[in-house]
């Protein structure tokens, strides 16, 4: 039996094209996987009902026979089912579904289905939402159902119907009268951009502010009731045609090389832009041609996103995600690739370890830096005399021509000591014979004759250095060696000399004679180690070349040194 409060306002016997058409195969797969056989529309067609009235819709597979069978419903939403959302207002009765009472957006497409046989037959059905009263399009309370969405290219033309227009203009007594509302202005205030052409929404230059909710309010006659409903339409700028229509990779860029930190996490991402266009677009990564997933579920993950998305170019970002970067990973080919209905383009991202953080680089060069002057200073330290000898006999200026001095060096001593041994038989040598300086030690090179006092200061005015050899009794009153000191202090201070000191022991500087500590810094001090010092390249003849002027070359020796004494002797 029927509800008796039941009230199925209009079976429609005609076969007509339902609005909502599955457009799909005749076979589609339900919610729960099972293969159904499609029995398309509902012949009854559209079924009308009339909003806060009740109303019942069977499944149109069934009749009273088998009134028993309890059917699956699911609603259509621009062609996709979705599950019912069942309450106290819309829920199951026998093989139909009840309404109580009729809402706006109960104006959908049901389908039904036999849950047991297979394969499992299925219907749908077309419930249109029907008043008696004009309804109000005013903005405060707009009539709003379930839009459809129509897309139109920017400076395209357009032609929109009013959906379910053409199902009750099938049944109407008359033609339906139909008007056309946008932001809660009827057409006839409309810009000649648009225009209602009949029962028919008619763009003629589409431009961005004629987007948005369309609304259109039929009315028409059944059995001579007036009755009413509202369609809702979409529109949706997109980007005109003529632009290719090809997808294109904007990251990574053609010739990009991404550097990445070696054993840390990397992120790659692929970026593209999709142009406005009906058909489905995809964004990947591959590794070596593989879903990364698929090469490497533990290291590798990706993660898409939307960047931006406008009159239907849309941007889409597609980021995978490295763990654990290997030195390994460089060979592998990571793609990213965008494809649509029109084309495909794929792109593989040149990868490089980063060099080593430049903190690094600095420490390093500052830390060879350092090294290097460390070296320096330790070259410095052990061959501070050969470098300084180099550096005198290279830019040094020959002190021979200047002045009118004989004698490199006046050698003063203590007379009768080991002192004089030593200079005699050591010092002179050498100084003469293989470094080639002209000495003057007074005891030989004197002509008898004359005063001794006169001849000593003559002698050390015409050195260029006083070489002081101290020993016990050295600078004491009344000797030879005190008036040479003398002398030679004289001459330090007037700046005509210089005094060379040679130890023999190590001496304490308060032992020195009066004379001597008066010149004080002013002194070139050279100890004599004994042996050590014996050989020319002993850090003492080193240090005396330094102290003797320069110009004489080790080596030729003797012809200098003789040429000297030559000349004093003549
Ligand atoms: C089903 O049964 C109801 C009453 O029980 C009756 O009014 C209706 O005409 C029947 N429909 C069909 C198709 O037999
Ligand atoms: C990579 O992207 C993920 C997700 O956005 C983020 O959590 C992570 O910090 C990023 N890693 C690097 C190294 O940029
Ligand atoms: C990766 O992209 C390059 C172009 O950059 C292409 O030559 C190569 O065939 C692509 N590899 C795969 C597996 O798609």
């Amino acid at each position: 039996m029927l509800p008796t409060r039941l009230h199925v306002v209009f079976r429609l016997h005609v076969s007509l094209l339902v609005a909502l058409v599955m457009a799909d195969s005749l076979t589609s797969t339900d919610s729960t996987g099972a293969q159904c056989h499609h029995l398309g529309e509902s012949p009854s067609g559209v079924v009308l009902v009339l909003k806060g009235e009740t109303a019942w819709v069977p499944c149109p597979l069934l009749n009273n026979d088998s009134s028993s069978r309890d059917p699956a419903w699911s609603r259509l939403l621009r062609g996709e089912e979705l599950p019912m959302a069942y309450s106290q207002r819309l829920r199951k009765e026998r093989h139909g579904l009840l309404f109580q009472p009729v809402e706006d957006q109960d104006t959908a497409g049901y389908v039904c289905r036999l849950r047991h046989g297979s394969p499992c037959p299925k219907m749908a059905v077309h419930v249109l939402v029907v008043r008696t009263a004009p309804p109000s399009l005013e903005c405060d309370s707009p009539v709003t159902p379930e839009p459809v969405t129509a897309t139109v290219p920017l400076q395209g033309d357009a032609v929109l119907d009013c959906p379910s227009h053409r199902d009750v203009a099938g049944i109407s007594d008359e033609a339906p009268d139909v008007a056309w509302y946008h932001e809660c202005r009827p057409a006839d205030r409309w810009t000649s951009d648009r225009e209602q052409d009949g029962a028919r929404l008619r763009i003629h230059f589409m431009a961005e502010h004629y987007q948005g909710l369309y609304l259109c309010r039929v009315r028409f006659r059944k059995r001579g009731r007036e009755l009413y409903f509202v369609g809702a339409v979409n529109v949706n700028a997109v980007s005109p045609p003529p632009m290719p229509k090809h997808p294109v990779i904007l990251l990574p860029a053609a010739d990009q090389v991404v550097s990445v930190p070696p054993s840390s996490d990397v992120n790659l991402t692929c970026r593209g832009i999709f142009p406005y266009l009906e058909s489905d677009w995809d964004i990947w990564w591959s590794v070596d041609g593989e879903t990364p997933e698929r090469s490497d579920r533990s290291r590798f993950s990706v993660r898409n996103s939307q960047v931006s998305s406008k009159h239907g170019d849309r941007v889409e970002e597609s980021i995978l995600l490295i763990r654990d970067f290997a030195a390994e990973d460089l060979r592998k080919a990571f793609n990213c690739s965008v494809r649509n209905g029109r084309g495909f383009q794929t792109r593989r991202v040149g990868l490089a370890l980063e060099e080593r953080a430049p903190t690094l680089a600095l420490a390093c060069g500052l830390s060879a830096s350092l090294a290097l002057s460390l070296l320096l200073l330790v070259i410095l330290r052990l061959f501070r005399l050969e470098l300084l000898l180099l550096y005198r006999s290279r830019f040094a200026s020959d002190e021979r021509h200047a002045g009118d001095k004989e004698f490199d060096v006046y050698v003063s001593y203590a007379r009768n000591s080991e002192e004089e041994k030593f200079v005699l038989e050591t010092l002179r040598p050498v100084l003469e014979n293989q470094l080639g300086y002209t000495v003057c030690i007074f005891d030989r090179d004197s002509l008898p004759g004359g005063t001794v006092t006169d001849e000593t200061l003559r002698f050390v005015a015409r050195s260029r250095r006083l070489l002081v050899v101290p020993g016990p009794g050295y600078g004491r009153r009344g000797t030879r060696a005190l008036l040479e000191l003398k002398a030679g202090v004289d001459g330090l201070a007037s700046g005509h000399l210089r005094l060379v000191l040679v130890h023999r022991e190590r001496a304490r500087r308060q032992e020195w004679a009066r004379e001597l500590r008066r010149a004080g810094a002013a002194l070139d001090v050279l100890r004599w180690r004994g042996e050590r010092s014996r050989d020319l390249t002993s850090r003492f003849w080193k240090e005396m070349r330094l102290a003797l002027p320069v110009g004489r070359t080790p080596g030729c020796p003797r012809e200098a040194g003789l040429k000297g004494r030559g000349q004093l002797l003549v």
